[in-house]
């Protein structure tokens, strides 16, 4: 049995993550439609906009912010104590990375922060002091452990579930050690290409299989997002939001689906930003041990990983990512997607917003 290492608990929760769009009040409409979160706050710019889901813990897990590209602008984690955030801060300093400290002024509903970047570039956030959600009362449900009424809209997203970062194939194993030495992180699955070398690392920091997969980006990427995730807790709500996807022609990439890595029944979908959204049906299974052997993939096994049964692994699962890099795939007839064939490939962000909007949100009042 190799050397056991404490377990490390200062990073705790997967909190909230900030997402570019170059459409945003497109994506907001879809998070609020389709997904059934609601708006919060906006910024007095209008150029972020705050949204919850309605079984998170805190008072918003997404910020859409306005940019010319989609991808990842933050994603956040709150620590277990306030020991906890200094502790994690001198960890992540002593591998070498220089982040800085963002006073709390300057942050919405939660006490002061550390962003740095990871070995990646993907920008990372700790924090611990955070306001708690009080639910106005016409959103207040009778329900005591549900923070706010299930909303009316679409099929409602019950809380953040994941965050899967696309990873220069070169850079996977390091940023992975620097997650699980600066942050905590517990290496619960993967796909090794040789012994020790990985394509991708599924984390956690809880029984969850993950919170966090790092995963290679085929077109040699840095800092891209593979994919945001979004619990429902209830397989038939994918076949829902699938029925719903299809009649708004909203691109599904795969599923619903089983993946092999996590067991959990998902599906993918794109947001009108350019956004990789995933839904997640269920936990997949729980990890209770603590020193977890890590379940590791061959590279052959890659297609199986993710997924189990319900698809073929569509060609643009390791490339597409945001911000997008142009690809010879043909990304959007890969889609699931029934206006996939009126619009150019090359087009795909910048045009498939206004198509789509005419289909998604004809008025239905
Ligand atoms: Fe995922």
């Amino acid at each position: 049995m190799s050397e056991y290492k404490e377990l490390n608990f200062d990073v705790h929760q997967l909190t909230h993550a900030e997402l570019y769009t170059p459409v945003l009040e497109d994506s907001v409409e879809f998070f609020c439609k389709v997904l059934g979160m609601t708006v919060v706050k906006r910024d007095k710019e209008n150029e972020k906009v705050y949204l919850r889901a309605y079984e998170d813990s805190y008072n918003y897990s997404l910020v859409l912010t306005q940019n010319d590209e989609a991808g990842l602008a933050r994603v956040s984690f709150r620590t277990s104590s306030p020991q906890a955030l200094d502790r994690t801060v001198e960890r992540i300093e002593e591998c070498g990375v220089q982040g800085e400290w963002v006073p709390a002024e300057e942050n919405v509903g939660y006490g002061k922060s550390y962003i740095f970047d990871d070995l990646d570039g993907h920008p990372v956030e700790v924090y611990w002091e955070v306001e708690r959600f009080v639910s106005p009362e016409s959103k207040s449900s009778i329900l005591k452990n549900r923070p706010q009424r299930r909303p009316l809209s679409g099929v409602p997203v019950r809380r953040i579930d994941h965050i899967n970062m696309m990873t220069h194939p070169d850079v996977v194993t390091e940023n992975y050690e620097f997650w699980r030495d600066a942050l905590g992180f517990r290496l619960r699955e993967a796909v090794a290409v040789e012994d020790d070398k990985y394509f991708a690392t599924w984390l956690s920091i809880s029984p969850l299989v993950h919170e966090v997969a790092l995963m290679g980006d085929e077109l040699g990427g840095h800092g891209r997002l593979h994919h945001l995730a979004y619990w429902y807790g209830m397989p038939q709500h994918l076949n829902d939001l699938a029925d719903i996807c299809i009649e708004y022609g909203i691109p599904i990439e795969a599923g619903p689906l089983k993946h092999g890595v996590s067991q959990a029944l998902c599906m993918y979908i794109i947001e009108p930003g350019g956004n990789r959204i995933e839904l997640f049906g269920d936990s997949g299974y729980l990890i209770f041990e603590p020193d977890w052997e890590p379940k590791v993939w061959s590279g052959d096994e890659t297609a199986q990983a993710i997924i189990w049964y319900g698809g073929e692994l569509p060609e643009t699962y390791f490339r597409y990512g945001t911000p997008r890099i142009q690809d010879e795939t043909k990304e959007l007839n890969l889609y699931y997607n029934p206006i996939k064939n009126a619009l150019e490939d090359e087009n795909f962000l910048s045009d498939i917003s206004d198509e789509r909007r005419r289909e998604m949100y004809h008025d239905e009042k």
